[in-house]
Order: C-alpha cells, then sequence, then structure tokens
C-alpha cells in the first residue's frame, strides 16, 4: 500500500470504529542505524536515517476524559478503553514504573507511557482523544517500531492540544522518557531522535551526549542500502540490553577511580588502551567495543563525506566483528547472514544493525549485486536454518515525524 491507500484506509476504519468525524492524519518512521551501534547511552556518536516505513495515527480531540486506542495491526483493530483520571496515567512522584499499574505487556503501554512524559513536563491533556494507528514496520523486526509509537503518540497530542512549546527534538526525548520510565527499556535516544527528526536522503550525524546533530546526504550512487531480516527475535533483547548497559557503567566508574572521564563515548581508542588493564572481563570488551564503535562511527561520516564507500563498508564490516566478539550482541542467524553476504561481490559492508539478539542486518549493496544479494542469501539462510526465511528490503531515508492532514 503507498501512503494515499494508507490514509484513506486508515480514515475508513476510523469512521466505522468511532464515528463521524474529521481526524488528523500522522506519521511517524522507523529508523535504522548505519554505523554507531550501542554507543548511544555511553555518550558516542550514532548514525541512523529514518526509513519510508512507519507507524500512522488518525486521531481526534474528545469532549470528555475518555482515551479510546485501537490499532489495525493489532485484534483487529479492537478498542481498548481508559480515563485521564487512571492511575496508570497519573503522575505519583514514583519514577515511573507505572508498567506495574497498566498492567504488563500491552501495547498501550507505549502511548500511555508518553501521556504520562508528557504529563511530567507540564503538557497536561484537558480532554481526552480517539486513536486508530496503523504500521508498516516488520514487527519484532529492530526497526523500532515502538520508538516510532513514542514519537508519533507525542507528534498527536502535540497538534491536537497546540503544545507549541514541544519541538520535534522534544518528541524524541518525550519519547525515550516515557520507553525508560514507563515501559522499563532503558533505551538510548538514537531511535526516537531518527523517528522524530529524520530527512529524506540523508542520514543523522547525532553527538548523544550534546545532542548536536547534522544531516550527511546519503550520496551512494551505484549503490543501495538493504536491510535483511532474519525473522528470528531472541529472548534476550531487553535483559541483555539492560544487561550490557549495565556492564558500560561499571566499566566508566572503575575508569573513573582512574582518570577524569566523562563517558566511554569520549575516550579515544588510545586513551582506553592504556586504561583498559584496570577492568576485569567482560566489562574490557564491552568498554573496548563502546569506544572503538565511537571512532569507528566518527571515520565513517568521514569517509562518507569524501565520498570514500569502500572504506565506509570497511567499516561497517568492523563494527559487525566488535558487536559479535567484544559486545556479543549478534546470534548464529545474524552471523550468517552478514557472512553470506560478504562473500558476495559488489557488497561493500554488511552488519548487524539495532540492539541485537536477532532482528536485521544492514549491507551496502552495489545496484547489480541486488539481486544475486536477495536470491543467493535467501536460499542459503533457508537451508542452514530450517523454517527460517529471510526478507529484503531496498530502503530510501525518509523524512521525520510529520502530520500528513
Ligand atoms: C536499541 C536502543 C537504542 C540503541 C540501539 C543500539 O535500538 O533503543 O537506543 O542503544 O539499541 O545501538
Amino acid at each position: 500500500m503507498d501512503d494515499m491507500m494508507i490514509v484513506e484506509n486508515l480514515g475508513r476504519h476510523f469512521k466505522e470504529i468511532y464515528g463521524d468525524g474529521n481526524p488528523g492524519v500522522f506519521f511517524a518512521p522507523g529508523r535504522v542505524n548505519l554505523i554507531g551501534e550501542h554507543t548511544d547511552y555511553n555518550g558516542g556518536h550514532v548514525f541512523p536515517c529514518a526509513l519510508t516505513l512507519g507507524t500512522y495515527a488518525a486521531a481526534r480531540k474528545r469532549e470528555d476524559r475518555t482515551i479510546r486506542f485501537a490499532s489495525l495491526n493489532i485484534r483487529g483493530g479492537e478498542v481498548t478503553e481508559c480515563s485521564l483520571d487512571d492511575p496508570a496515567l497519573m503522575l505519583d512522584g514514583s519514577e515511573g514504573g507505572s508498567t506495574l499499574k497498566a498492567g504488563a505487556d500491552d501495547w498501550t503501554n507505549y502511548p500511555k507511557g508518553v501521556i504520562w512524559a508528557f504529563a511530567e513536563k507540564g503538557f497536561v491533556l484537558p480532554t481526552g482523544f480517539d486513536v486508530l494507528y496503523y504500521g508498516n514496520i516488520p514487527a519484532g523486526s529492530g526497526l523500532s517500531s515502538s520508538a516510532s509509537l513514542e514519537v508519533l503518540t507525542g507528534l498527536v497530542l502535540r497538534e491536537l492540544y497546540g503544545f507549541a512549546g514541544v519541538r520535534q527534538e522534544d518528541l524524541a526525548l518525550l519519547g525515550q522518557r516515557a520507553e525508560n520510565a514507563y515501559v522499563g527499556m532503558n533505551c538510548g535516544i538514537m531511535d526516537q531522535f531518527a523517528s522524530a527528526m529524520g530527512k529524506e536522503g540523508s542520514a543523522i550525524f547525532l553527538d548523544t551526549n550534546t545532542l548536536n546533530y547534522r544531516y550527511a546526504p546519503l550520496a551512494m550512487s551505484g549503490m543501495k542500502i538493504v536491510i535483511t531480516n532474519s525473522n528470528v527475535k531472541h529472548q534476550l533483547v531487553t535483559s541483555g540490553y539492560n544487561d550490557r548497559r549495565k556492564s558500560c557503567e561499571s566499566a566508566l566508574e572503575l575508569i573513573r577511580a582512574h582518570r577524569e572521564t566523562e563517558s566511554l563515548g569520549s575516550l579515544t581508542c588510545e586513551e582506553f588502551a592504556e586504561i583498559s588493564h584496570v577492568l576485569p572481563e567482560p566489562e574490557r570488551s564491552r568498554a573496548k567495543h563502546a569506544v572503538t564503535e565511537n571512532a569507528r562511527t566518527i571515520r565513517a561520516v568521514e569517509a562518507l563525506d569524501r565520498g570514500d564507500l569502500v572504506e565506509f563498508g570497511k567499516l561497517m564490516n568492523e563494527s559487525h566483528i566488535s558487536l559479535r566478539d567484544d559486545y556479543e550482541v549478534s546470534c548464529p542467524e545474524i552471523d550468517f547472514l552478514v557472512d553470506e553476504a560478504w562473500k558476495i561481490p559488489g557488497v561493500l559492508g554488511s552488519r548487524i544493525t539495532g540492539g541485537g539478539f536477532g532482528g536485521c542486518t544492514v549491507s551496502i549493496v552495489g545496484d547489480d549485486a541486488v539481486d544475486e544479494f536477495r536470491n543467493r542469501i535467501g536460499a542459503a539462510y533457508g537451508a542452514a536454518f530450517e523454517g527460517q526465511k529471510a526478507d529484503f528490503y531496498v530502503i530510501e531515508a525518509g523524512a521525520g515525524a510529520h502530520r500528513i492532514r
């Protein structure tokens, strides 16, 4: 379905579910990270771009204090209702933790978390609203469907209630706040930032320490960016992620006993080599990844600026090896997809992308090699992992969250 068809379809279902009315229609994209993985909570650099896939919402304000949520992706658009006076949405001085109140594992925790995060910043909703979502990011793929849902909900709130003080960057920060404090996933800022701030044809070079950023055009003539979805999602996603984050925090603390250090992202590779002996394993390997990955990201963007895609691809490959061996967030299925990609002439680089433990790879593939890439890797993957199928997406960098209508 193209954009227009999605918007029409959403409008029609909105009418069926909630009755007549003229809802606003909004969009926030998912993201793919080209390089700079697990650096965003270490004060390092990231280099993601927004996708043209993402989440759409049709939404309309109500006169009373009821909020109704529905998604075309979930139980055929079944409506979940709550009230603005529901304790799960109230600020009670506790550090979020409202997942407990809201009931575990419900998709509406994401939009509820955003309403909660807005209230925490003083953006309190005077009345409720009706919203219908539809997303076309493959589920569980690690392409940030949850960040897009958060940023989108923030956009809906800003536009419906006229919260003019909420800048585009704030949509990212409020989404991250919801995810950290309400949903309980201790993520960095990358996914929400890419979803809110994306720009067509460009990736975002973001310093997560200062939130300074610049757009870098993805001038890749003769090349395509290909995402390969392994369609596997391992149990460890949240626990493994939070655990890696803790290892980096203890590494930083141990280093600080010897030298003043703002974050792992503030260390050069040489500085790290001098101090790394104070760290036990696995903290040493985890911190080594964070430091070297940050350096690789800076070098990769410099290479792209020079038009040196061969160097960019080489750094992507090194990033994968570091995530596989030092950070240990890859898995056999993903390593297989990357190994196969590396064998194909015309592939400049290939690596795991996103949080890890399954999900997707991202590759830079020559125009002429895309068919071979798809066919060869698809067949080999199916043969090596019984019952598994890989999906391929040739992507373009898309725009950040915006109102469609
Ligand atoms: C997940 C998190 C991001 C980032 C990546 C790893 O996508 O949400 O904040 O840490 O993993 O780079």
